[in-house]
């Protein structure tokens, strides 16, 4: 089948790419390389069509998209920080962008998978996290992913097949942004024989999941029956932040104690996806532990 990639060049993106071509399928990549790469692609370039296109280009994408069965979103500004800067252009790139890809899937008649975060449900007293628990983000980057899930629920009770994923934090090697960037600090510190510094007392709990996982998931909601919906996607396991630097100490052979500064303003506590949902529903469950994970990124790192 044909289907279009949109972020293909970044982190998540390139693996959905590899994923699909694995299973035969074709693949148009949209990718205005703001922080993807074509070098992320490298070995695939030259069987894929790669499209220098900026996601808020309405005609170009119209156009890109004449012929496609299936649509996975994954293009937007990903950097919690930098969203309280740049509101308006994370409003523009993250709810107008997707709403271009809705309004043509809409016109064509083709299903989207969407990345919507984890950050949709903000800083909880309860975990794991249910799909209907209240959605309340924290940040600028969280609301976009929350006006991308209205948009989602409008279209799709116009007849849309739209799936939104709700990624936690996704690890895995090219790695990038604000989620999994506790194990890119980690693994600078620790390949150079430092303590791995942590913000606030390490209590702090997160779901990694493994980004190949994160992949198949994407392919799993696009074949399933299910068509809307917003799903958890993560491993309905945490570790807290102490635990993840004792984890990579030993695996770096190390023996090393953390250090603990002060806390990181608008870290948010805790976050584990239930999962059960998504397991009955898109038949997917994780593979990859996170001992696992950390290993194959560790030894391609050094
Ligand atoms: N990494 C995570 O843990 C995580 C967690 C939750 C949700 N997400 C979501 O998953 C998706 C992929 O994230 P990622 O971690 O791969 O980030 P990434 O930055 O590696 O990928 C985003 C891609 O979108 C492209 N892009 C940005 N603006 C664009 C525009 N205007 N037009 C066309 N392309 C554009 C970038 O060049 C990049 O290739 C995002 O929607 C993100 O919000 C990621």
């Amino acid at each position: 089948m044909k289907f279009a990639v949109t972020g293909g060049a970044g982190f998540i993106g390139n693996n959905i790419v590899r994923e699909l071509l694995r299973n035969n399928h074709t693949v148009s990549i949209i990718d205005n390389l703001h922080t993807g790469k074509k070098d992320n692609l490298i070995d695939v370039l030259d069987q894929v069509e790669f499209y220098n296109t900026d996601i808020r280009n309405f005609e170009e994408l119209k156009m890109i998209l004449k012929n496609v069965e299936g649509v996975f979103h994954e293009a937007a500004l990903t950097v919690v920080q930098e969203s309280f800067i740049k509101k308006n252009e994370y409003f523009d790139v993250n709810v107008k962008g997707t709403e271009n890809i809705f309004k043509i899937a809409k016109d064509n008649n083709f299903k989207v998978v969407f990345a919507s975060s984890s950050s949709v449900y903000g800083d909880v007293t309860e975990i794991p996290i249910k799909e209907d628990s209240a959605r309340n983000p924290i940040n600028p980057y969280g609301n976009t992913k929350l006006e991308d899930e209205f948009l989602a629920e409008r279209y799709s009770n116009d007849g849309v097949e739209i799936i939104g994923l709700r990624y936690f934090n996704v690890f895995g090697i090219g790695q990038t942004g604000s989620y999994a960037g506790v194990i890119t600090k980690f693994m600078n510190q620790l390949s150079k024989k430092l303590p791995p510094k942590i913000y606030g007392d390490g209590s702090q709990v997160r779901d990694f999941v493994f980004v190949k996982d994160v992949a198949e998931a994407n392919l799993s909601a696009m074949q399933s029956k299910a068509k809307n919906g917003f799903f958890n996607v993560g491993t309905g396991r945490s570790i807290s932040i102490e635990q993840l630097a004792r984890m990579m100490i030993k695996i770096y052979g190390l023996s090393l104690e953390p250090e603990f500064t002060d806390p990181l303003q608008g870290d948010i506590m805790k976050s584990q996806a239930y999962t059960s949902l998504t397991k009955k529903t898109l038949n997917w469950e994780y593979k990859t532990d996170l001992h696992d994970g950390l290993s194959e990124i560790i030894q391609n790192f050094n």
